[in-house]
């Protein structure tokens, strides 16, 4: 491999000599040169223009020296392809022109063509398997969460008309999660074809379902993406998002490599819940970022302790990064994580004869 794979390796739970990290919307705000280039273009105009958009990958890679790259993208793009008409409202989020609430609109989403109307993503993504010197991480949103834009026609905090679809009209409800089912797998198909080396399913907003629920009126989905992508080599990641610590014990009948871990949820009781079966990715909370570095570093430092127990951990957040997150601080943070886990690493590994 040309490329640094720690991150790889921690995926398939082989062992490492320095923990993988890379952090969720690490291409953003935080950096002022990003800020530059957002008070010229939109995102939506930077995905359009692949060489812009590979270079906004790449900015978080060269800053802050992290172990994987995340496609500057957004959940919403392949949606596009569904025949939805949306935008990216700046401090709000998505917003969908007409929102999918009928079986009629249901109906009327087409399969999504990835060659006609998202070759601009296959583009970046071939630009970046040139340049790049660490793994390209490639990703769509999962169906509950982009149903839940489609649905409410804009960010929601009580998920209020996705749930009334789903108990009211569960056929509807399940038309929609296995047309967003097709479109998931064949969008990330497409990109690993294209040059990505794993890809992660952002279901962001999931936690605000019961574990019952989840299991009837998600899980199904959530399978099949997997089981359909299971012949492709590449590691596969499934995000749950915020709040989804109750969920995790319904997961693992999922065919995904990693599972990402929310802050609420210790590593080691994470792995529990999970039965050991997959590699886990996290779980700093976003939030710290802005605490004094010594909190910064005594928190990343437990959850290292936790994640170094067993083979297969990779260092994140618990969500997203956000505008207020100081790219100093990520620096350093990235530079400890780097530098406490290849010690503790190499005396267990010295340890234990390796
Ligand atoms: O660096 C990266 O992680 C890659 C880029 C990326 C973006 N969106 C770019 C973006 C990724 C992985 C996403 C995923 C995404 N988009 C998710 C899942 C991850 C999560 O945070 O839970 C979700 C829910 C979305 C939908 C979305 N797009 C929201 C809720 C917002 C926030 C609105 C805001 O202004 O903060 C966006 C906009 C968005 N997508 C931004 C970026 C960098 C911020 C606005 C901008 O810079 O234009």
């Amino acid at each position: 491999m040309s490329y640094r794979d720690n991150f790889i390796k921690a995926c398939r739970k082989e062992q490492v000599d320095t923990l993988p990290v890379w952090y969720m919307r690490q291409a953003g705000r935080y950096d002022p040169d990003y800020r530059k280039i957002k008070e010229k273009y939109t995102l939506l105009e930077i995905c359009q223009q692949p060489e812009l958009a590979a270079e906004v990958t790449m900015m978080p890679i060269k800053k802050l020296g992290v172990d994987a790259a995340i496609l500057y993208s957004d959940i919403m793009n392949p949606v596009a392809s569904l025949g939805v008409d949306f935008d990216i409202v700046k401090d709000i989020g998505p917003v969908i022109h007409t929102p999918v609430r009928t079986a009629q609109d249901v109906e009327r989403l087409r399969p999504i063509d990835v060659e006609k109307d998202l070759s601009h993503i296959l583009q970046t993504i071939r630009i970046l398997d040139k340049e790049l010197e660490v793994p390209l991480i490639s990703f769509a949103g999962a169906p509950f969460t982009i149903a839940s834009y489609l649905i409410e026609g804009k960010p929601s905090k009580s998920y209020i008309r996705t749930k009334q679809m789903m108990y009211s009209e569960p056929a509807v409800w399940f038309a929609l999660m296995d047309k967003l089912g097709d479109m998931v797998i064949t969008y990330l198909r497409a990109h690993i074809a294209s040059g990505a080396k794993a890809v992660q399913v952002f279901d962001s907003w999931v936690g605000a379902l019961s574990p019952a629920d989840f299991d009837v009126y998600v899980r199904p989905t959530m399978m099949r993406i997997f089981q359909e992508l299971s012949d492709l080599k590449e590691p596969k990641i499934y995000f749950p998002g915020v709040s989804s610590g109750e969920l995790l014990p319904y997961l693992t009948t999922i065919q995904a490599d990693v599972i990402g871990l929310d802050w609420r949820v210790p590593i080691s009781v994470g792995r529990e819940r999970l039965q050991n079966r997959y590699a886990v990715q996290g779980n700093l909370d976003p939030y710290i970022l802005t605490a004094p570095m010594s909190v910064i570093e005594a928190q990343a430092k437990a959850i290292m302790d936790e994640g170094m127990k067993q083979p297969g951990f990779i260092f994140n957040l618990g969500h997203g990064l956000f505008p207020e997150a100081s790219l100093e601080k990520l620096k350093e943070l990235t530079t400890f994580v780097h530098s406490y886990s290849h010690s503790v690493l190499t005396q267990q590994a010295e340890k234990s004869g390796v």
